[in-house]
């Protein structure tokens, strides 16, 4: 029997005093009561890599910078993704973007999915990243949370929180419910891999 899924929730910006510890918190309280996958938060701020500076890219030559074979490393070590994504510009942040740039096979054939914020849930930015990670072999899934400005400005203006917006909490499962079954499936689908090249 495999062991459960280890998922990353993955903070996309680094800004002080951004927003994104309102939204990446509240996901995590919620993931963190189930019992059928392990749940970490993974921070941009804590991957400061250069702007990609390498000679090759990375399917030729493995980068030498530590941050990002830290970051690799750290990728390489789970089984899904959920992008915690603001919009900047209608896209997604510079940060997230040279993040990924420094990504090859660590996150191929893994599973994504999305909890926006902005003026549209971060919608514009979901698919750009979707496109993004079609290129970097991520099945991105269909269930997603996207919260919107009116919810923004009333935590933001009027004091108010998540708890304030408790339907949420339902596309949350079932986003949550959808990553586990395909970061089950894919864990196992690569493992069967696995075997056959050592066999
Ligand atoms: C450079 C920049 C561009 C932005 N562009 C958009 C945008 O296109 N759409 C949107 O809904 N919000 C946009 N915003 C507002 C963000 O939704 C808002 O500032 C949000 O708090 C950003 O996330 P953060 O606080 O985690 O950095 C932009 C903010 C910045 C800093």
């Amino acid at each position: 029997m495999q062991t459960r899924p280890k998922i990353g929730i993955i903070i996309s910006t680094t800004r002080p005093g951004r927003f994104a510890d309102v939204p990446t918190n509240w996901l995590f309280n919620i993931a963190k009561e189930r019992d059928d996958a392990d749940f970490e938060i993974v921070d941009l701020r804590d991957y400061p890599m250069p702007f990609f500076e390498e000679k090759l890219p990375l399917a030729y030559a493995p980068t030498q910078n530590e941050v990002a074979l830290r970051w690799q490393h750290k990728i390489a070590s789970l089984d899904g993704y959920i992008f915690v994504t603001a919009e900047y510009n209608h896209s997604i942040t510079g940060v997230l973007k040279n993040a990924l740039d420094y990504l090859y096979s660590e996150i191929h054939r893994k599973p994504a999915t999305f909890l926006g914020y902005g003026s549209a849930g971060a919608a514009r930015a979901i698919e750009h990243l979707r496109n993004i990670l079609a290129e970097e072999h991520v099945a991105t899934l269909k269930n997603t949370v996207h919260i919107g400005m009116v919810e923004m400005l009333g935590m933001l203006r009027e004091g108010k929180s998540m708890a304030d917006y408790p339907f949420h909490d339902d596309f949350a499962k079932r986003m949550l419910d959808d990553l586990v079954w395909w970061a089950n499936t894919l864990k196992e689908g690569r493992s069967r891999d696995e075997i056959a090249e050592a066999a």
